[in-house]
């Protein structure tokens, strides 16, 4: 357990080194470019300025411009492979865009402010802040905070923001992550958490998650 615990942890910190010098040599966008397409496809979801209504779709505000990016492309299927990341809706829509277009969207979304959920469930706030800020070393489950930061804003620019998002959207993935339905995580680092929890979990720390700011 606890060996298994440090390999993530390694593998993390060896992954991130990686990430952040890909991120070094990439162009950036631009957020003026991205913003018609912005408003006029992906709005329809996530809203206009990436603060989506509905709790299917995730909010894009704030969100790391890399990791926006890294997702449009994981979600692109590249020279007839299957994509990396399986959405239907999501496959389809980003299939029109190229790169430049991608990243310009990226950096539209990563300058929008994110208007945050909150916590709703106030039997599982403690257990959740208790998973999030020190996991459960029992079962060698590490800290989400770890990685995702202490306040969920995420280490650029690999570790996504996840503070502020909607908890139906977390926990689907947590359980996407943890079926193996979503496996476009570098190192498996998402599978191998999200494999040691259980329901109750899930969602007591995707409830708090969606208050922490
Ligand atoms: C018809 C609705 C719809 C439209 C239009 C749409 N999306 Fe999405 N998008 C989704 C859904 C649903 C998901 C969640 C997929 C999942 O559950 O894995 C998603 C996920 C994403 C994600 C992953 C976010 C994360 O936190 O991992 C990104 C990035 C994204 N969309 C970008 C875009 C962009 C850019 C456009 C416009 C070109 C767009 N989307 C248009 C429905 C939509
Ligand atoms: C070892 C590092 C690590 C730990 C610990 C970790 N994560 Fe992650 N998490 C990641 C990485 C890396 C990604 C990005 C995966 C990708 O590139 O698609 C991610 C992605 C996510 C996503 C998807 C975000 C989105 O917008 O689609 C959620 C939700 C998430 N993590 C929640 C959690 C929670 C809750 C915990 C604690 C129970 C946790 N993570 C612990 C590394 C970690």
């Amino acid at each position: 357990m606890k060996h298994s615990l440090l390999t993530l942890l390694l593998a993390a910190t060896a992954f991130g080194v990686q990430a952040s010098e890909a991120a070094k040599a990439a162009p950036k966008g631009d957020p003026a470019r991205g913003e018609p397409i912005a408003s006029t496809v992906c709005g329809a979801c996530h809203g206009p300025d990436g603060n989506s209504q509905v709790a299917a779709n995730p909010k894009l505000a704030g969100q790391h411009p890399e990791y926006l990016f890294k997702q449009m492309s994981n979600f692109k299927g590249h020279d007839g492979k299957q994509p990396e990341r399986v959405n239907a809706i999501m496959n389809g829509m980003i299939a029109a865009f190229d790169e430049n277009q991608m990243r310009d969207l990226s950096a539209y979304f990563a300058s929008k402010k994110q208007t945050g959920e909150s916590a709703k469930n106030r039997e599982t706030i403690e257990a959740g802040q208790k998973l999030y800020r020190a996991g459960d070393m029992t079962k060698g489950l590490p800290a989400c905070a770890a990685c995702h930061g202490p306040s969920g804003a995420g280490i650029p620019a690999q570790f996504p923001r996840i503070a502020g998002q909607f908890p139906e959207y977390t926990e689907a993935q947590l359980k996407s992550f943890r079926e193996g339905s979503r496996a476009n995580d570098p190192a498996k680092m998402m599978r191998m958490v999200a494999i040691k929890m259980t329901d109750a979990e899930i969602k007591a720390v995707s409830d708090y998650v969606a208050g922490l700011r």
